[in-house]
């Protein structure tokens, strides 16, 4: 960015632009080098304004949201990195029927938002207890664990673009497994989304969220660095179970390690560098495909 772009971007957002701004600080894989800006924007008057300008200006840009579904590479993102901060955080339940409407901002954090469903007695978003990442980045994900994804229980989205804010019904969207697209072409940020929810018990609730914490600290590197499933699971079968049954488990390059505990993560032990991590899913995706003819699509989303 030159100065004028650099002074333009200072004067639209409310809070201070983070210049050359290491982005392992903001990823769940605690990986990644300097992002050229982070941003971030407290409401949708600021995103709007800002994907004006990015757009204009023609400056790269992406939603880093809460950077637990992400590498970064390790020389960094040149252009501007966006958290929904402010306004994004917020939800707002309406009764729905026997039910509740919960609209939730975009930034706002998934899996404390299944905790506070949990102590509401909320039910319909157990299965996203212990799912990390923002509500907007669980959307484009389409997430989900236990037979549950974020389809099931939205019922309608707000993105922001350039012209301000347009409302999908879920009808209008298109949801797969890990993934989403709303119509139209343009530049659009989620800016929050509704979830239709039933009023349980909230003790029944909070069993089953805690069924699913345990058997995801059994089977899944807990507390570590990671960014989550690394691979998609292909059609009829699991990235897991083949990287597994290739002998996988515990193979290093560097600071990163295929977990010994789930062959589809992969865990910085403290100093991995994306490098490192990209040069074991090359490891993996070579491997599995040579044994076994698949070849595996990465889930996390590389900068
Ligand atoms: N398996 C192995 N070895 C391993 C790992 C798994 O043999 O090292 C086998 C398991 O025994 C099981 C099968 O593979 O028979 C599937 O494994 P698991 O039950 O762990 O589920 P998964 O398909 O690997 C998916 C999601 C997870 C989600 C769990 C629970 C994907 C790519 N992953 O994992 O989502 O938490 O189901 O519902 O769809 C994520 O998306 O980041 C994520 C963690």
């Amino acid at each position: 960015m030159n100065a004028l772009q650099k002074s333009g971007l200072e004067a639209l957002v409310s809070q201070a632009v983070e210049w050359d701004c290491p982005l392992s600080n903001y990823t769940s894989f605690g990986i990644g080098g300097p992002a050229e800006a982070l941003v971030k924007v407290a409401d949708q008057e600021e995103l709007q304004q800002l994907i004006k300008f990015v757009q204009e200006e023609k400056i790269p840009w992406r939603v880093l949201g809460r950077g637990s579904n992400i590498l970064v590479r390790d020389e960094g993102f040149a252009g501007i990195a966006i958290i929904l901060s402010g306004e994004f955080k917020k939800t707002r339940v309406e009764t729905r029927g026997d039910g509740v409407a919960l609209k939730v901002g975009a930034g706002h954090s998934l899996s404390k938002l299944s905790a506070m469903c949990m102590d509401q007695g909320f039910s319909g978003l157990e299965f996203a207890c212990g799912i990390p990442g923002s509500v907007g980045g669980a959307v484009m994900m389409n997430a989900g664990a236990w037979g549950g994804e974020i389809a099931d229980v939205l019922i309608e989205l707000e993105l922001v673009g350039s012209s301000g804010k347009v409302s999908y019904k879920k009808e209008e969207l298109q949801f797969g497994y890990r993934s989403f697209s709303a119509p139209g072409d343009q530049d659009l940020v989620i800016s929050s989304a509704t979830f239709a929810l039933n009023k349980g018990e909230p003790e029944e609730i909070r069993q089953l969220c805690r069924k699913y914490l345990d058997k995801r600290r059994d089977i899944q590197p807990a507390g570590g660095k990671n960014a989550g499933s690394m691979f998609k699971n292909p059609q009829g079968d699991s990235a897991g179970r083949l990287i597994d049954a290739c002998g996988l488990k515990g193979e290093k390059v560097g600071g990163a390690e295929i977990s010994v505990k789930h062959a589809n993560f992969i865990v910085n032990r403290g100093d991995a560098s994306a490098a490192d991590v990209l040069q074991l899913m090359e490891l993996i995706v070579d491997t599995v495909y040579r044994q076994n003819g698949i070849r595996l699509e990465p889930e996390v989303k590389v900068w």
